[in-house]
């Protein structure tokens, strides 16, 4: 180490512990810049985070052309469940995709996690009113959804992942739980596509996602396509721990 000097010697040590520390898995994952009109000016591999939906904005998300739209029957009959899977919705907002998913599991059962506790108000408003019986909500922090470890056959995230504060922290607490083989999957809008008419921190690239998802541990199965604005990708988790 001596050809380097001291002050070659402290750069390489710092290198090595920001190095050592990232794929020990305590950090630091990201990096904090001047934020961009949607954003929150932090950025995690190479993509600025986007503001939180507010929970005032849950009428956009019931909206009745909502699904003519985006055709969100689609992905609730095209999700790979069974009648008896262990599901969890990420980013539940008002249990638009919960409640019809909770239909789909009978002999299941479906968590509700988000981290504003305005929206798992309107969920248990809905679960009272029709006294479901197979929905559970969550309060989640910005980096754990506060999911029981090695539970869920499947977890999904629609149109939420790309606000996590900590994507890192997050991604890796739903891998742990996750059964061995259950699977992650992720809708997007299309970044790579300019006609779809949302803001670009609230799109993500196939490409991005991947890249995210599998610093985590997990395996990319398929990217489906069958939607009119949005990525539909399918991870999962090895079914033994490397
Ligand atoms: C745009 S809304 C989408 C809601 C729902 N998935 C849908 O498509 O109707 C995003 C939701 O993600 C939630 N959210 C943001 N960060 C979160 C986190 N770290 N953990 C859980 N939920 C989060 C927000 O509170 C918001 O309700």
């Amino acid at each position: 180490m001596k050809f380097l000097g001291p002050v070659g010697c402290l750069a390489f040590a710092l290198y090595a512990g920001i190095v050592f520390a990232q794929e020990s898995g305590s950090g630091p994952f990201y990096t904090t810049g001047v934020p961009s009109r949607d954003g929150i000016g932090k950025v995690y591999m190479g993509r600025e985070i986007s503001h939180v939906m507010g929970h005032l904005g849950a009428s956009w998300l019931e909206r009745p052309k909502r699904e003519q739209e985006e055709r969100t029957d689609l992905f609730i009959s095209g999700l790979p469940v069974k009648e008896d899977s262990v599901v969890a919705d990420i980013g539940a907002g008002t249990g638009y995709f919960t409640f019809p998913i909770a239909q789909r599991v009978p002999l299941g059962e479906v968590y509700a996690v988000d981290i504003q506790p305005e929206m798992l108000g309107f969920m248990a408003t809905r679960i009272a009113q029709d006294n479901i019986l197979n929905v559970q909500t969550v309060l989640g922090s910005k980096d754990n959804p506060n999911l029981p470890a090695a539970a869920i056959d499947l977890a999904f995230i629609v149109d939420a992942y790309h606000e996590f504060a900590f994507p890192r922290e997050m991604g890796q607490s739903l891998v742990e739980s996750l059964k061995p083989g259950g699977n992650l999957v992720l809708v997007e809008y299309r970044a790579e596509d300019p006609r779809v008419p949302i803001k670009r921190l609230h799109k993500m690239s196939e490409a991005q996602v991947k890249k995210e998802m599998t610093a985590i541990g997990l395996e990319w199965v398929r990217t489906d396509d069958y939607l009119p604005q949005q990525h539909v990708l399918i991870f999962q988790k090895p079914k033994e721990s490397p």
